[in-house]
């Protein structure tokens, strides 16, 4: 595992994109798994620059994203389909149809989970998967419980979480209670894994996760049996 500690966000963005465009330049097209929430936000805003300066080339480029919240549509400002546009996919030359996020409106959510897993695969796996950190230990939202998951799968948002994400709703009565997410089986099984984390707020899960014990209970400590981890951290 490689820790990298810097102390502003805008340096943690600028070296998670370097990452990022060093494994496009290697591999033009490269399965990137995404990730929502605000701590990519600025990676994502350094991605759009190396576009714009002529520095990346995205048209080959295929991704997968995480997860998404049960009930809503791409049309819902707060899915995370109409997120990923807004923050990466408008601005860059990326083939649309070559992205993927599950579908928050699908009838039938197992057959989703299954169609998803069937995405994952067929796309040969994940090269690189970005991830951020729930305050309580979550990646994608694999929520802390009493075993770890394998593939896709509908899960019930853990309280905190709902809090914790109802500062992007209107109301906490507005968060979704379900969501549908890969499974850690599936994050684990990427060729390398980017997890990122800023601030005083994840400084203890961080912690927690990468130096304490392996348990379904902190998702996130799973991590720590993965051959190529690099996790970020910013102190601001
Ligand atoms: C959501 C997403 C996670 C993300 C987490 C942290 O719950 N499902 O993938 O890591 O938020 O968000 P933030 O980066 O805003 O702290």
């Amino acid at each position: 595992m490689e820790f990298i500690k810097v102390k502003t966000y805008a340096e943690l963005s600028k070296r998670a994109a370097d990452i990022i465009l060093g494994q496009i330049r290697r591999k033009p097209d490269s399965v990137l798994g995404l990730a929502t929430g605000s701590t990519p936000i600025g990676t994502y805003e350094e991605l759009i620059r190396a576009y714009d300066d002529g520095r990346a080339d995205f048209s080959k480029v295929r991704t997968v994203n995480l997860d998404e919240y049960c009930g809503l549509s791409e049309k819902d400002e707060q899915s995370y389909r109409c997120f990923m546009n807004t923050y990466l996919f408008d601005h860059i030359n990326i083939d649309k149809a070559n992205t993927n996020v599950p579908n928050g409106m699908a009838a039938d959510p197992e057959e989703e989970c299954r169609r998803y897993d069937a995405v994952i695969s067929s796309a040969g796996g994940i090269d690189l998967q970005l991830l951020g950190i729930g305050v309580n230990g979550h990646i994608g939202f694999n929520e802390p419980s009493d075993k770890f998951t394998e593939g896709t799968h509908i899960v019930t948002l853990d309280e905190r979480t709902r809090n914790s994400n109802s500062r992007f709703f209107k109301s906490l009565d507005e968060v979704p209670r379900k969501a549908v997410t890969v499974g850690i089986g599936t994050i684990m099984s990427s060729g390398k894994i980017l997890l990122l984390a800023n601030g005083e707020s994840k400084k203890a899960i961080v912690e927690k996760a990468i130096y304490g014990e392996i348990t379904p209970r902190v998702p996130a400590s799973i991590l720590q049996k993965h051959g190529d981890l690099t996790v970020i951290f910013s102190e601001e």
